[in-house]
């Protein structure tokens, strides 16, 4: 951090906050609000006289409030910069002015007021770090109720040497030193009641360090950890934790499902132990609750900011978990750190760096290359609705409906999903590589001669395409009859291909993409879905059995689900009959003519 805040081409906003992002890779404008001070860092020496005659305390929230601060005070000890600040909100003001006057710098300045800094950046590393369980909802470790139950992170802070008891780990009711220390495991991890569903990742680690630690200060220590399992995975993890073990810590497999107070103080902790199969009381003179980790708390606020997209856990998703794990699905924006999933300090900074190289790597050129697979707007034909900036996950078309001015594809920011072509009512969008008459052409070609015996199916370039290759590769059996055409994303599926399949003569017709939340194109697969519902109620109404088109959630690695897809899907063409095909090719040629005769009279 301080080598960082002190590198000539690193700036730190500190005490700032992201407002607003716009514009794309190569080109974003970040509006941040820089919240004031009231201290000039510049001059402040860090001295401490301000703090020192502040008659304001409050609880000190680095220490977890188990020590105090004052109104004007310094973060932590490593702050960058190390400079004091006021909290305005605690500070009596101009009424005491204790600290402007023992300021020999003059660094205390109550009129400075919050500003809005304008950043220009080529590409963003998100690195929102994380936030702890609260563990009040899980009250039945008594965390509310006993003093002598402790977080995980007040824990850390008794136990450091910088600490407010300078690492003399005591009880906070009566400051004894306790002979017996209990460690809760998965406070808020791996629950499907309270907290995350998910492994939180460092919570087994922490315990097993904090064990070794308190056996260092006092081998006499007894510590008990339960635990639903141990999950040391790491490079030197097992080592660890069979250090702790052997140094006499107990593993106890059950997690307590009440702690009571004793009249002593310490607490009672019932708990079932799964290896043993029976109820167990102990007795501990303190409680430790490892706590879960959640995504940071302006998360989503980011998220919405940057069109991001975050997984069913909140945390933020990457473009390919194991290809571009580093990278968002908008270009230019990559994560780094717990902002997009539980890590540990080494998994951080190997993301962290990662992170780093793809930015400069994206960078170090001066400019930047865009995508050939592009939307392209035909601006005579263009109407201004507007459908196509809505459904856009990139924000890269702009249109003024209001003016009624043509829209405009930013290329720099266009992933090239496809979804604006599929939605523009007017054929005004063209996507490149991918055009109306390209893909229709693939759907002459595919039912042109034995229309009826074919399985006609489109599918996403990332997982229902790659599916069906890895399908393939495992030689698992499919239909022969199925023929695919490949779209980048299911979203690009418009619904005159459908249409026109099926008056080519398709029995039946399978659109299939990633799974809902796995889209490389953000949500693209939101429209498809809505999309298809849409046909399939017009296909109703117009007497064509709807379960004719289907729709397949198919990721990459569902190879097996691919051909058992495939095989439903001919069980379905062999239901319908010629006489079938017949009439909805009647009908829809029926529309057609119909649409052709007003058009003319229009
Ligand atoms: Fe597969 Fe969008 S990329 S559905």
């Amino acid at each position: 951090m301080a080598d960082a805040g002190r590198h000539p081409n690193i700036t730190i906003h500190t005490l700032s906050e992201v407002v607003d992002v716009k514009g794309y890779v190569g080109n974003f404008n970040v509006r941040v609000l820089k919240k004031a001070r009231y201290v000039d860092e510049k001059q402040c020496t860090s001295c401490g006289e301000c703090s020192n005659v502040c008659p304001v305390v409050f609880p000190d929230e680095f220490n977890m409030g188990l020590s105090s601060r004052k109104a004007v005070y310094i973060p932590f000890p490593q702050a960058v910069p190390s400079s004091y600040v006021v909290n305005m909100n605690e500070c009596m003001g101009r009424g005491c002015s204790k600290c402007l006057e023992v300021c020999d710098k003059k660094c205390i300045q109550f009129h400075m007021s919050d500003e809005t800094i304008n950043v220009k950046a080529g590409s963003i590393i998100v690195a929102t770090g994380l936030e702890p369980y609260d563990p009040r909802e899980m009250d039945e470790y008594g965390y509310t109720r006993f003093e002598n139950v402790v977080t995980s992170l007040e824990f850390e802070r008794l136990v450091n040497a910088g600490g407010p008891t300078k690492g003399d780990v005591i009880r906070p009711k009566d400051r004894k030193h306790p002979e017996s220390v209990g460690f809760i495991q998965c406070v808020g991890s791996r629950s499907k009641k309270k907290g995350g569903e998910y492994c939180s990742n460092v919570c087994c680690m922490n315990t097993i360090k904090s064990s070794l630690v308190l056996k260092e200060h006092n081998p006499d220590i007894s510590v008990k950890v339960f635990y639903m399992d141990i999950r040391a995975f790491g490079k030197g993890f097992e080592e660890l934790y069979n250090r702790s073990r052997r140094s006499g810590v107990q593993y106890l497999r059950g997690l307590p499902g009440s702690v009571e107070e004793l009249d002593n103080g310490s607490m009672r902790v019932a708990v079932e132990n799964t290896a043993t199969g029976r109820i167990e009381f102990h007795d501990l003179d303190m409680l430790v609750l490892a706590l879960g980790i959640k995504p940071s708390n302006g998360t989503r606020k980011l998220q919405e900011m940057l069109g991001l997209q975050l997984n069913p856990d909140g945390f933020y998703l990457e473009a390919h978990p194991k290809l571009q794990p580093v990278d968002a699905a908008t270009r230019g924006i990559f994560y780094a750190g717990c902002a997009e999933g539980p890590k540990d300090i080494k998994e951080s900074v190997t993301q962290g760096t990662a992170a780093a190289a793809r930015a400069v790597r994206l960078m170090h050129k001066g400019a930047i290359t865009s995508e050939p697979i592009t939307s392209m707007v035909i601006e005579s034909q263009c109407k201004s609705c507007g459908i196509c900036a809505e459904v856009c996950p990139y924000n890269a078309i702009s249109v003024d409906v209001k003016k009624k001015i043509p829209a405009k594809v930013n290329t720099a920011a266009c992933a090239g999903c496809g979804t604006c072509a599929a939605e523009c009512q007017f054929g005004s969008i063209v996507m490149n590589h991918f055009t109306d008459e390209q893909i229709l052409s693939q759907v002459d070609t595919m039912l042109g001669e034995n229309a009826m015996d074919k399985i006609l199916t489109f599918a996403c370039n990332w997982c229902s395409y790659a599916g069906a290759d890895y399908a393939g590769v495992s030689r698992l059996q499919y239909p022969p009859n199925a023929r695919l055409i490949r779209t980048m994303c299911s979203g690009r599926v418009d619904e005159k291909f459908i249409w026109h399949a099926f008056e080519k003569g398709a029995p039946v017709v399978l659109v299939s993409g990633c799974h809902i939340g796995d889209c490389h194109y953000i949500d693209a697969n939101h429209w498809t879905r809505k999309r298809i519902e849409k046909v399939r109620k017009k296909m109703a109404k117009k007497g064509i059995r709807p379960e004719r088109l289907q729709l397949e959630w198919i990721s990459a690695a569902e190879g097996v689900r691919f051909s058992n897809v495939m095989a439903d899907m001919e069980k379905l063409r062999q239901k319908v009959s010629t006489e079938e095909i017949a009439e909805t090719a009647k009908i829809l040629a029926k529309k057609d003519q119909k649409t052709t005769r007003e058009s003319g009279h229009a």
